[in-house]
Protein backbone atom coordinates (compact mmCIF):
# COMPACT_ATOMS: atom_id res chain seq x y z
CA UNK A 1 0.00 0.00 0.00
CA UNK A 2 1.15 3.43 -0.74
CA UNK A 3 2.40 5.13 2.58
CA UNK A 4 0.78 8.41 3.17
CA UNK A 5 0.94 8.46 6.68
CA UNK A 6 3.33 12.30 6.25
CA UNK A 7 0.06 13.25 4.57
CA UNK A 8 -1.93 12.31 7.66
CA UNK A 9 -0.64 14.43 10.05
CA UNK A 10 -1.92 13.20 13.75
CA UNK A 11 -0.50 10.17 13.99
CA UNK A 12 -3.78 8.40 16.23
CA UNK A 13 -5.31 8.62 12.30
CA UNK A 14 -2.71 6.26 10.95
CA UNK A 15 -5.28 3.02 12.68
CA UNK A 16 -7.72 4.21 10.21
CA UNK A 17 -5.65 3.73 6.93
CA UNK A 18 -7.09 0.94 5.21
CA UNK A 19 -7.22 0.06 1.36
CA UNK A 20 -9.86 0.95 -0.82
CA UNK A 21 -11.44 -2.47 -0.91
CA UNK A 22 -11.57 -2.31 2.90
CA UNK A 23 -13.19 1.23 2.54
CA UNK A 24 -15.98 0.24 0.03
CA UNK A 25 -17.13 -2.44 1.51
CA UNK A 26 -19.11 -0.60 3.98
CA UNK A 27 -21.65 0.93 0.88
CA UNK A 28 -24.89 -0.95 1.19
CA UNK A 29 -26.47 -0.99 -1.35
CA UNK A 30 -29.28 1.46 -2.10
CA UNK A 31 -27.41 4.18 -0.18
CA UNK A 32 -26.78 7.76 -1.18
CA UNK A 33 -23.34 8.59 -1.75
CA UNK A 34 -21.89 11.88 -1.74
CA UNK A 35 -18.32 12.86 -3.32
CA UNK A 36 -16.11 15.27 -3.42
CA UNK A 37 -15.63 16.36 -7.66
CA UNK A 38 -16.34 19.33 -9.72
CA UNK A 39 -15.50 17.67 -13.44
CA UNK A 40 -12.93 15.86 -13.98
CA UNK A 41 -10.93 17.37 -11.12
CA UNK A 42 -10.59 16.17 -7.35
CA UNK A 43 -13.06 12.78 -7.12
CA UNK A 44 -12.30 10.01 -5.45
CA UNK A 45 -11.04 7.07 -7.72
CA UNK A 46 -9.69 3.87 -5.40
CA UNK A 47 -12.62 3.93 -3.35
CA UNK A 48 -15.06 3.69 -6.59
CA UNK A 49 -12.96 1.44 -8.65
CA UNK A 50 -13.06 -0.69 -5.51
CA UNK A 51 -16.75 -0.52 -5.34
CA UNK A 52 -17.56 -1.08 -9.18
CA UNK A 53 -15.60 -4.12 -9.32
CA UNK A 54 -18.05 -5.29 -5.76
CA UNK A 55 -20.87 -3.65 -7.31
CA UNK A 56 -19.85 -6.69 -10.40
CA UNK A 57 -19.50 -9.53 -8.30
CA UNK A 58 -22.68 -8.35 -5.62
CA UNK A 59 -25.37 -6.96 -8.48
CA UNK A 60 -26.68 -4.01 -6.34
CA UNK A 61 -26.64 -0.26 -7.18
CA UNK A 62 -26.89 3.01 -5.06
CA UNK A 63 -27.36 6.88 -5.66
CA UNK A 64 -24.65 9.01 -6.40
CA UNK A 65 -24.35 12.86 -5.72
CA UNK A 66 -21.12 14.49 -6.59
CA UNK A 67 -20.41 18.18 -7.03
CA UNK A 68 -20.86 18.21 -10.75
CA UNK A 69 -19.23 15.48 -13.58
CA UNK A 70 -16.34 13.65 -12.58
CA UNK A 71 -13.67 11.21 -13.89
CA UNK A 72 -14.36 7.98 -15.31
CA UNK A 73 -12.84 6.51 -12.29
CA UNK A 74 -15.77 7.85 -10.81
CA UNK A 75 -18.63 7.73 -13.16
CA UNK A 76 -17.49 5.75 -15.62
CA UNK A 77 -16.76 2.50 -13.58
CA UNK A 78 -19.83 2.56 -12.00
CA UNK A 79 -21.99 2.94 -15.29
CA UNK A 80 -20.15 0.38 -16.62
CA UNK A 81 -20.82 -2.02 -13.50
CA UNK A 82 -24.49 -0.93 -13.59
CA UNK A 83 -24.05 0.54 -10.47
CA UNK A 84 -25.95 3.86 -10.04
CA UNK A 85 -29.65 3.77 -9.73
CA UNK A 86 -29.88 7.75 -9.04
CA UNK A 87 -27.56 10.43 -10.40
CA UNK A 88 -27.67 14.51 -9.16
CA UNK A 89 -26.98 17.21 -9.80
CA UNK A 90 -24.52 17.06 -13.53
CA UNK A 91 -22.32 14.99 -15.46
CA UNK A 92 -20.55 14.43 -19.36
CA UNK A 93 -19.86 10.87 -18.95
CA UNK A 94 -20.89 9.12 -22.28
CA UNK A 95 -22.33 5.95 -20.55
CA UNK A 96 -24.18 7.64 -17.72
CA UNK A 97 -25.40 10.08 -21.02
CA UNK A 98 -26.55 6.85 -22.33
CA UNK A 99 -27.84 5.27 -19.64
CA UNK A 100 -29.95 8.17 -18.58
CA UNK A 101 -31.70 8.02 -22.34
CA UNK A 102 -32.57 4.85 -21.83
CA UNK A 103 -33.96 4.95 -18.53
CA UNK A 104 -31.18 2.49 -16.95
CA UNK A 105 -30.33 6.39 -14.74
CA UNK A 106 -32.75 8.34 -13.35
CA UNK A 107 -31.35 12.07 -13.24
CA UNK A 108 -32.19 14.86 -11.91
CA UNK A 109 -30.41 17.65 -12.96
CA UNK A 110 -30.23 20.61 -10.54
CA UNK A 111 -28.95 24.29 -9.82
CA UNK A 112 -25.72 23.58 -8.81
CA UNK A 113 -25.80 26.52 -6.33
CA UNK A 114 -28.60 24.49 -5.04
CA UNK A 115 -27.43 20.93 -4.01
CA UNK A 116 -26.01 21.31 -0.86
CA UNK A 117 -29.04 23.06 0.94
CA UNK A 118 -31.25 20.24 -1.16
CA UNK A 119 -29.17 17.37 0.32
CA UNK A 120 -28.94 19.57 4.04
CA UNK A 121 -33.10 19.15 4.01
CA UNK A 122 -33.10 15.86 2.52
CA UNK A 123 -35.13 17.06 -0.52
CA UNK A 124 -33.06 14.48 -2.29
CA UNK A 125 -34.38 11.18 -1.45
CA UNK A 126 -33.03 11.10 2.32
CA UNK A 127 -30.13 12.30 3.56
CA UNK A 128 -25.90 11.57 2.44
CA UNK A 129 -25.38 8.21 3.76
CA UNK A 130 -21.52 8.02 2.87
CA UNK A 131 -19.52 11.16 2.14
CA UNK A 132 -16.16 10.09 -0.11
CA UNK A 133 -13.73 12.81 -0.38
CA UNK A 134 -10.35 13.53 -2.07
CA UNK A 135 -7.66 15.12 0.19
CA UNK A 136 -4.33 16.09 -0.45
CA UNK A 137 -3.85 15.82 3.15
CA UNK A 138 -5.62 15.95 6.47
CA UNK A 139 -4.44 18.22 9.33
CA UNK A 140 -3.54 17.30 13.37
CA UNK A 141 -7.37 18.46 14.10
CA UNK A 142 -8.61 15.91 11.21
CA UNK A 143 -10.04 18.56 8.75
CA UNK A 144 -9.37 17.73 5.12
CA UNK A 145 -7.25 19.70 2.90
CA UNK A 146 -9.13 19.39 -0.43
CA UNK A 147 -7.66 18.78 -3.88
CA UNK A 148 -8.46 20.78 -7.36
CA UNK A 149 -12.14 20.69 -6.65
CA UNK A 150 -14.71 21.90 -3.91
CA UNK A 151 -17.94 21.34 -4.85
CA UNK A 152 -19.94 19.79 -2.57
CA UNK A 153 -17.50 18.19 -0.65
CA UNK A 154 -17.47 20.25 2.67
CA UNK A 155 -21.36 19.85 2.70
CA UNK A 156 -21.47 16.26 2.39
CA UNK A 157 -18.72 15.49 5.35
CA UNK A 158 -20.63 17.49 7.80
CA UNK A 159 -24.21 15.53 6.88
CA UNK A 160 -22.76 11.73 6.09
CA UNK A 161 -22.67 9.00 9.25
CA UNK A 162 -19.42 7.76 7.14
CA UNK A 163 -16.90 9.84 5.95
CA UNK A 164 -13.99 8.15 3.77
CA UNK A 165 -11.20 10.35 2.82
CA UNK A 166 -9.16 9.48 0.21
CA UNK A 167 -5.40 10.51 0.19
CA UNK A 168 -3.68 11.20 -3.03
CA UNK A 169 -0.51 11.65 -3.34
CA UNK A 170 -0.80 12.83 -7.10
CA UNK A 171 -2.10 16.40 -5.79
CA UNK A 172 1.01 18.70 -4.69
CA UNK A 173 0.72 19.56 -0.95
CA UNK A 174 1.10 23.13 -2.10
CA UNK A 175 -2.68 23.10 -3.13
CA UNK A 176 -2.93 23.66 0.66
CA UNK A 177 -4.42 27.36 1.27
CA UNK A 178 -5.97 27.61 -2.41
CA UNK A 179 -9.64 26.88 -0.47
CA UNK A 180 -12.14 28.89 1.19
CA UNK A 181 -14.65 26.82 2.80
CA UNK A 182 -17.51 28.36 4.16
CA UNK A 183 -21.23 26.50 4.75
CA UNK A 184 -24.12 28.99 5.26
CA UNK A 185 -26.45 28.36 7.85
CA UNK A 186 -29.96 27.28 6.64
CA UNK A 187 -32.59 29.64 6.59
CA UNK A 188 -34.00 31.28 9.20
CA UNK A 189 -30.62 31.62 10.58
CA UNK A 190 -28.78 32.50 7.43
CA UNK A 191 -26.28 35.55 7.34
CA UNK A 192 -25.09 38.02 4.41
CA UNK A 193 -22.47 35.87 2.57
CA UNK A 194 -19.70 38.82 3.42
CA UNK A 195 -18.00 38.19 -0.19
CA UNK A 196 -17.86 41.50 -2.06
CA UNK A 197 -15.03 40.74 -4.79
CA UNK A 198 -13.43 37.80 -6.16
CA UNK A 199 -10.74 37.48 -3.60
CA UNK A 200 -12.49 37.96 -0.25
CA UNK A 201 -11.52 34.89 1.74
CA UNK A 202 -14.40 34.06 4.59
CA UNK A 203 -14.19 30.61 5.65
CA UNK A 204 -11.21 27.90 6.61
CA UNK A 205 -8.52 26.64 4.40
CA UNK A 206 -10.02 23.01 4.95
CA UNK A 207 -13.14 21.18 5.27
CA UNK A 208 -13.79 21.13 8.50
CA UNK A 209 -14.52 17.60 10.18
CA UNK A 210 -12.08 16.51 13.24
CA UNK A 211 -10.43 12.87 13.96
CA UNK A 212 -13.53 11.65 15.30
CA UNK A 213 -15.84 11.61 12.22
CA UNK A 214 -13.52 10.12 9.63
CA UNK A 215 -14.24 6.48 9.48
CA UNK A 216 -11.35 5.17 6.89
CA UNK A 217 -8.58 7.10 5.41
CA UNK A 218 -7.91 5.38 2.07
CA UNK A 219 -4.22 5.79 -0.33
CA UNK A 220 -4.85 6.44 -3.85
CA UNK A 221 -1.99 7.24 -6.58
CA UNK A 222 -4.47 7.83 -9.92
CA UNK A 223 -4.11 11.71 -11.06
CA UNK A 224 -7.48 13.71 -12.41
CA UNK A 225 -8.43 11.97 -15.66
CA UNK A 226 -8.67 15.51 -17.11
CA UNK A 227 -9.64 15.83 -20.92
CA UNK A 228 -8.46 17.87 -24.20
CA UNK A 229 -9.94 20.97 -25.22
CA UNK A 230 -11.00 20.99 -28.55
CA UNK A 231 -8.81 23.51 -30.27
CA UNK A 232 -10.16 27.21 -30.82
CA UNK A 233 -11.96 27.33 -34.38
CA UNK A 234 -12.95 30.28 -36.57
CA UNK A 235 -16.75 30.42 -34.49
CA UNK A 236 -15.20 30.54 -31.35
CA UNK A 237 -12.65 33.13 -32.25
CA UNK A 238 -15.75 35.51 -34.25
CA UNK A 239 -17.69 35.07 -31.19
CA UNK A 240 -14.55 36.24 -28.90
CA UNK A 241 -14.61 39.21 -31.05
CA UNK A 242 -17.87 40.26 -31.02
CA UNK A 243 -17.99 39.97 -27.00
CA UNK A 244 -14.72 42.33 -26.75
CA UNK A 245 -16.15 44.89 -29.34
CA UNK A 246 -19.58 44.54 -27.09
CA UNK A 247 -17.57 45.22 -23.94
CA UNK A 248 -15.67 47.71 -25.12
CA UNK A 249 -18.80 49.64 -26.41
CA UNK A 250 -20.13 49.38 -22.62
CA UNK A 251 -17.41 50.95 -21.29
CA UNK A 252 -16.90 53.47 -23.93
CA UNK A 253 -21.46 54.33 -22.55
CA UNK A 254 -20.22 53.97 -18.81
CA UNK A 255 -22.24 50.95 -18.70
CA UNK A 256 -18.86 49.19 -17.44
CA UNK A 257 -15.88 50.02 -15.64
CA UNK A 258 -12.75 49.73 -17.71
CA UNK A 259 -11.43 46.33 -15.88
CA UNK A 260 -15.33 45.20 -16.74
CA UNK A 261 -16.95 43.35 -13.29
CA UNK A 262 -16.45 39.90 -12.25
CA UNK A 263 -16.32 37.39 -15.17
CA UNK A 264 -18.02 33.78 -14.96
CA UNK A 265 -17.83 31.37 -18.04
CA UNK A 266 -19.44 27.96 -18.79
CA UNK A 267 -17.80 24.66 -19.77
CA UNK A 268 -17.07 23.53 -23.20
CA UNK A 269 -14.74 24.70 -26.06
CA UNK A 270 -16.93 27.73 -26.93
CA UNK A 271 -16.79 28.62 -23.57
CA UNK A 272 -12.66 28.15 -23.07
CA UNK A 273 -12.11 29.79 -26.30
CA UNK A 274 -14.01 33.11 -25.20
CA UNK A 275 -12.08 34.02 -22.28
CA UNK A 276 -8.33 32.79 -24.03
CA UNK A 277 -9.83 35.50 -27.07
CA UNK A 278 -9.50 38.18 -23.35
CA UNK A 279 -5.65 37.93 -23.81
CA UNK A 280 -5.14 40.21 -26.64
CA UNK A 281 -8.24 42.15 -25.45
CA UNK A 282 -7.41 46.19 -23.99
CA UNK A 283 -9.02 45.28 -20.71
CA UNK A 284 -7.00 44.51 -17.74
CA UNK A 285 -7.24 44.05 -13.83
CA UNK A 286 -9.61 41.44 -14.93
CA UNK A 287 -11.61 39.50 -11.77
CA UNK A 288 -13.41 35.93 -12.51
CA UNK A 289 -16.03 34.97 -10.12
CA UNK A 290 -17.00 31.38 -11.59
CA UNK A 291 -17.55 28.12 -11.55
CA UNK A 292 -15.10 26.52 -13.49
CA UNK A 293 -10.99 27.59 -13.81
CA UNK A 294 -10.30 26.44 -17.29
CA UNK A 295 -6.87 26.85 -19.43
CA UNK A 296 -8.08 30.31 -20.80
CA UNK A 297 -7.81 31.44 -17.34
CA UNK A 298 -4.22 30.65 -17.11
CA UNK A 299 -3.61 32.70 -20.09
CA UNK A 300 -4.92 35.11 -18.88
CA UNK A 301 -3.22 35.23 -15.42
CA UNK A 302 0.46 34.56 -17.58
CA UNK A 303 -0.76 37.83 -20.09
CA UNK A 304 -0.53 39.89 -16.25
CA UNK A 305 -4.35 40.58 -17.48
CA UNK A 306 -6.10 38.99 -14.57
CA UNK A 307 -6.00 39.88 -11.11
CA UNK A 308 -7.88 37.00 -9.09
CA UNK A 309 -9.89 34.14 -10.04
CA UNK A 310 -12.38 32.12 -7.88
CA UNK A 311 -14.11 29.54 -8.17
CA UNK A 312 -15.06 25.38 -7.32
CA UNK A 313 -12.66 23.86 -9.81
CA UNK A 314 -9.48 23.63 -11.58
CA UNK A 315 -10.49 22.55 -14.72
CA UNK A 316 -7.53 22.52 -17.23
CA UNK A 317 -6.85 20.40 -19.96
CA UNK A 318 -3.75 17.53 -19.71
CA UNK A 319 -1.56 20.29 -20.75
CA UNK A 320 -2.84 23.16 -18.15
CA UNK A 321 -2.96 20.61 -15.34
CA UNK A 322 0.89 20.52 -16.17
CA UNK A 323 1.09 23.80 -16.54
CA UNK A 324 -0.48 24.72 -13.27
CA UNK A 325 1.51 22.28 -10.90
CA UNK A 326 4.54 23.56 -12.65
CA UNK A 327 3.59 27.30 -11.43
CA UNK A 328 1.28 26.68 -8.87
CA UNK A 329 3.56 28.56 -6.17
CA UNK A 330 2.71 31.86 -8.72
CA UNK A 331 -1.01 30.33 -9.37
CA UNK A 332 -1.94 29.65 -5.65
CA UNK A 333 -1.94 33.57 -5.17
CA UNK A 334 -4.31 34.41 -7.98
CA UNK A 335 -6.70 31.28 -7.60
CA UNK A 336 -9.29 30.74 -4.76
CA UNK A 337 -11.48 27.39 -4.78
CA UNK A 338 -14.77 27.77 -2.71
CA UNK A 339 -17.79 25.46 -2.16
CA UNK A 340 -20.23 25.21 -5.51
CA UNK A 341 -23.07 26.71 -3.07
CA UNK A 342 -21.00 29.92 -2.96
CA UNK A 343 -19.00 30.02 -6.14
CA UNK A 344 -22.23 29.87 -8.28
CA UNK A 345 -23.94 31.68 -5.00
CA UNK A 346 -27.08 34.13 -6.66
CA UNK A 347 -26.79 36.71 -3.72
CA UNK A 348 -22.92 36.98 -4.28
CA UNK A 349 -23.49 37.05 -8.54
CA UNK A 350 -25.73 39.44 -7.88
CA UNK A 351 -24.48 41.75 -5.75
CA UNK A 352 -20.74 41.53 -7.34
CA UNK A 353 -22.41 42.36 -10.76
CA UNK A 354 -21.33 39.28 -12.61
CA UNK A 355 -20.80 38.82 -16.33
CA UNK A 356 -21.89 35.61 -17.04
CA UNK A 357 -21.11 34.28 -20.07
CA UNK A 358 -22.81 30.37 -20.94
CA UNK A 359 -23.19 28.03 -23.85
CA UNK A 360 -26.18 27.05 -25.47
CA UNK A 361 -27.22 24.10 -27.85
CA UNK A 362 -30.11 26.33 -29.36
CA UNK A 363 -32.09 29.53 -28.79
CA UNK A 364 -35.23 30.37 -29.80
CA UNK A 365 -36.44 33.61 -31.84
CA UNK A 366 -37.75 35.65 -28.54
CA UNK A 367 -34.64 34.14 -26.66
CA UNK A 368 -35.41 31.30 -24.44
CA UNK A 369 -32.43 29.00 -23.84
CA UNK A 370 -31.81 24.85 -24.59
CA UNK A 371 -28.90 24.17 -22.84
CA UNK A 372 -29.37 20.64 -22.18
CA UNK A 373 -31.33 18.71 -24.43
CA UNK A 374 -30.69 17.45 -27.95
CA UNK A 375 -34.61 17.56 -29.78
CA UNK A 376 -36.21 18.25 -26.72
CA UNK A 377 -35.78 14.94 -25.45
CA UNK A 378 -32.50 13.68 -25.23
CA UNK A 379 -30.29 14.57 -21.84
CA UNK A 380 -26.51 15.99 -22.83
CA UNK A 381 -25.04 17.57 -19.97
CA UNK A 382 -27.14 18.94 -17.59
CA UNK A 383 -27.75 22.71 -16.70
CA UNK A 384 -24.42 22.85 -14.41
CA UNK A 385 -24.24 26.28 -12.74
CA UNK A 386 -25.56 28.23 -16.30
CA UNK A 387 -28.69 29.11 -14.10
CA UNK A 388 -26.75 30.44 -10.97
CA UNK A 389 -25.29 32.92 -12.82
CA UNK A 390 -27.76 33.69 -16.21
CA UNK A 391 -30.57 34.89 -14.19
CA UNK A 392 -28.57 36.59 -11.25
CA UNK A 393 -25.30 38.20 -12.98
CA UNK A 394 -25.28 41.94 -14.44
CA UNK A 395 -25.09 41.27 -17.92
CA UNK A 396 -25.91 37.89 -19.75
CA UNK A 397 -24.40 36.35 -22.39
CA UNK A 398 -25.13 33.07 -23.85
CA UNK A 399 -22.81 31.82 -26.86
CA UNK A 400 -23.69 29.21 -30.00
CA UNK A 401 -22.96 28.68 -33.46
CA UNK A 402 -25.80 29.84 -35.72
CA UNK A 403 -25.62 26.26 -37.08
CA UNK A 404 -24.93 22.55 -35.89
CA UNK A 405 -24.10 19.39 -37.68
CA UNK A 406 -22.63 21.04 -40.44
CA UNK A 407 -25.02 23.24 -41.04
CA UNK A 408 -28.08 20.44 -40.70
CA UNK A 409 -29.29 22.24 -37.57
CA UNK A 410 -30.31 25.86 -36.75
CA UNK A 411 -28.95 26.78 -33.73
CA UNK A 412 -31.68 29.55 -33.78
CA UNK A 413 -35.20 28.31 -34.11
CA UNK A 414 -38.72 29.15 -34.00
CA UNK A 415 -39.53 27.59 -30.57
CA UNK A 416 -36.99 25.97 -28.46
CA UNK A 417 -37.33 22.05 -27.97
CA UNK A 418 -36.71 22.71 -23.91
CA UNK A 419 -36.36 25.30 -22.26
CA UNK A 420 -33.38 26.11 -19.71
CA UNK A 421 -33.29 29.59 -19.04
CA UNK A 422 -36.24 32.30 -20.06
CA UNK A 423 -36.45 35.35 -22.50
CA UNK A 424 -36.16 37.02 -18.73
CA UNK A 425 -32.59 35.54 -18.11
CA UNK A 426 -31.02 36.74 -21.05
CA UNK A 427 -29.49 40.53 -22.30
CA UNK A 428 -26.99 39.31 -25.10
CA UNK A 429 -26.61 36.46 -27.52
CA UNK A 430 -23.73 35.96 -29.70
CA UNK A 431 -23.13 33.68 -32.96
CA UNK A 432 -19.70 33.90 -35.04
CA UNK A 433 -23.02 35.81 -37.11
CA UNK A 434 -23.38 38.98 -35.08
CA UNK A 435 -24.50 40.40 -31.61
CA UNK A 436 -28.34 40.74 -30.53
CA UNK A 437 -28.67 42.91 -27.66
CA UNK A 438 -32.36 42.32 -26.66
CA UNK A 439 -32.47 44.36 -23.57
CA UNK A 440 -35.00 46.19 -22.66
CA UNK A 441 -36.79 44.69 -25.90
CA UNK A 442 -40.54 42.99 -26.48
CA UNK A 443 -40.87 39.89 -27.89
CA UNK A 444 -41.15 40.61 -31.37
CA UNK A 445 -38.48 43.74 -31.26
CA UNK A 446 -36.02 40.28 -29.95
CA UNK A 447 -37.12 38.20 -32.76
CA UNK A 448 -35.57 40.38 -35.23
CA UNK A 449 -32.84 41.50 -33.83
CA UNK A 450 -32.20 37.37 -32.91
CA UNK A 451 -32.97 36.47 -36.62
CA UNK A 452 -31.00 39.51 -38.44
CA UNK A 453 -27.76 39.56 -36.18
CA UNK A 454 -27.31 35.77 -35.22
CA UNK A 455 -28.95 33.66 -37.31
CA UNK A 456 -27.24 31.92 -40.27
CA UNK A 457 -27.76 33.41 -43.78
CA UNK A 458 -29.49 29.89 -44.87
CA UNK A 459 -31.95 29.94 -42.02
CA UNK A 460 -32.94 33.88 -41.65
CA UNK A 461 -35.47 33.70 -44.51
CA UNK A 462 -37.54 31.04 -42.90
CA UNK A 463 -37.47 32.73 -39.02
CA UNK A 464 -38.40 36.02 -40.61
CA UNK A 465 -40.91 34.14 -42.74
CA UNK A 466 -42.06 31.96 -39.58
CA UNK A 467 -42.53 35.42 -37.60
CA UNK A 468 -44.18 37.21 -40.30
CA UNK A 469 -46.50 34.26 -40.32
CA UNK A 470 -47.15 34.05 -36.89
CA UNK A 471 -47.65 37.83 -36.24
CA UNK A 472 -50.54 37.73 -38.91
CA UNK A 473 -52.21 34.87 -37.91
CA UNK A 474 -52.12 35.63 -33.90
CA UNK A 475 -53.04 39.16 -34.78
CA UNK A 476 -49.88 40.44 -33.50
CA UNK A 477 -50.05 38.66 -30.40
CA UNK A 478 -47.46 39.50 -27.72
CA UNK A 479 -45.20 36.47 -28.52
CA UNK A 480 -46.58 35.38 -31.82
CA UNK A 481 -46.54 31.47 -32.43
CA UNK A 482 -47.65 28.95 -35.07
CA UNK A 483 -48.18 26.22 -32.20
CA UNK A 484 -48.36 23.78 -34.93
CA UNK A 485 -45.54 24.43 -36.92
CA UNK A 486 -43.70 26.04 -33.60
CA UNK A 487 -41.57 22.63 -33.15
CA UNK A 488 -41.54 21.40 -36.67
CA UNK A 489 -38.30 22.27 -38.00
CA UNK A 490 -36.94 19.62 -35.10
CA UNK A 491 -39.43 17.48 -36.52
CA UNK A 492 -38.19 18.02 -40.22
CA UNK A 493 -34.61 17.40 -38.82
CA UNK A 494 -35.56 13.70 -37.32
CA UNK A 495 -37.40 12.98 -39.96
CA UNK A 496 -35.20 14.25 -43.07
CA UNK A 497 -31.39 15.05 -41.13
CA UNK A 498 -31.85 18.45 -42.06
CA UNK A 499 -34.27 21.53 -40.96
CA UNK A 500 -33.59 22.81 -44.41
CA UNK A 501 -37.07 22.45 -46.45
N1 LIG B 1 -28.99 20.70 -31.93
C1 LIG B 1 -28.48 19.46 -31.81
N2 LIG B 1 -27.19 19.23 -31.45
C2 LIG B 1 -26.41 20.31 -31.23
C3 LIG B 1 -26.88 21.62 -31.37
C4 LIG B 1 -28.24 21.80 -31.73
N3 LIG B 1 -28.75 23.00 -31.87
N4 LIG B 1 -25.88 22.46 -31.08
C5 LIG B 1 -24.81 21.72 -30.76
N5 LIG B 1 -25.12 20.41 -30.87
C6 LIG B 1 -24.25 19.28 -30.60
C7 LIG B 1 -22.91 19.42 -31.29
O1 LIG B 1 -22.98 18.97 -32.64
C8 LIG B 1 -22.05 18.51 -30.43
O2 LIG B 1 -22.35 17.17 -30.75
P1 LIG B 1 -21.23 16.02 -30.85
O3 LIG B 1 -20.73 15.88 -29.45
O4 LIG B 1 -22.00 14.85 -31.36
O5 LIG B 1 -20.22 16.58 -31.80
C9 LIG B 1 -22.58 18.77 -29.03
O6 LIG B 1 -23.92 19.26 -29.22
C10 LIG B 1 -21.77 19.77 -28.22
O7 LIG B 1 -21.64 20.96 -28.96
P2 LIG B 1 -20.32 21.85 -28.99
O8 LIG B 1 -20.49 22.84 -30.07
O9 LIG B 1 -19.11 20.97 -29.00
O10 LIG B 1 -20.47 22.65 -27.65
P3 LIG B 1 -19.69 22.84 -26.28
O11 LIG B 1 -18.61 21.85 -26.02
O12 LIG B 1 -19.32 24.25 -26.25
O13 LIG B 1 -20.88 22.54 -25.24
C11 LIG B 1 -23.06 22.71 -24.24
C12 LIG B 1 -22.10 23.18 -25.35
C13 LIG B 1 -24.29 23.56 -24.28
C14 LIG B 1 -23.43 21.24 -24.45
C15 LIG B 1 -22.30 22.87 -22.89
O14 LIG B 1 -21.84 24.18 -22.77
C16 LIG B 1 -23.19 22.54 -21.70
O15 LIG B 1 -23.35 21.39 -21.33
N6 LIG B 1 -23.80 23.57 -21.10
C17 LIG B 1 -24.73 23.43 -19.98
C18 LIG B 1 -24.05 23.55 -18.66
C19 LIG B 1 -23.38 24.86 -18.46
O16 LIG B 1 -23.65 25.84 -19.12
N7 LIG B 1 -22.48 24.89 -17.52
C20 LIG B 1 -21.69 26.07 -17.24
C21 LIG B 1 -22.05 26.70 -15.98
S1 LIG B 1 -20.73 27.55 -15.24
Amino acid sequence: MIDIRDRVRNSALHAKIVSAEEAAAIIKPGMNIGTSGFTPAGYPKAVPLALAERMKKEKFQVNLWTGASVGKELDGALAEANGIAKRLPYQTNEAIRKMINNGSIQYTDLHLSHVAQMARYGFLGGKVDVAIVEACAITEEGHIIPTTSLGNSASFVQDADIVIVEVNVTQPLELEGMHDVYIPKDPPNREPIPIMKADDRIGTPYIPCGVDKITYIVPCDLPDAVRPLAAIDDDARAMSGHLIEFLNNEIKHGRLPKNLLPLQSGVGSVANAVISGLVDSPFENLSVYTEVIQDGMFDLIDAGKLTFASGTSLTPSPEGLKRFYANIAEYRKKILLRPQEISNNPEVARRIGVIAMNTAIEFDIFGHVNSTHIMGTKMMNGIGGSGDFARNGYLTFFFTSSVAKGGAISSIVPMCSHIDHTEHDVDVFITERGVADVRGLSPKERARVIINNCAHPDYQPMLLDYLERAEKATGLAHTPHLLEEALSWHIRFMQTGTMKK
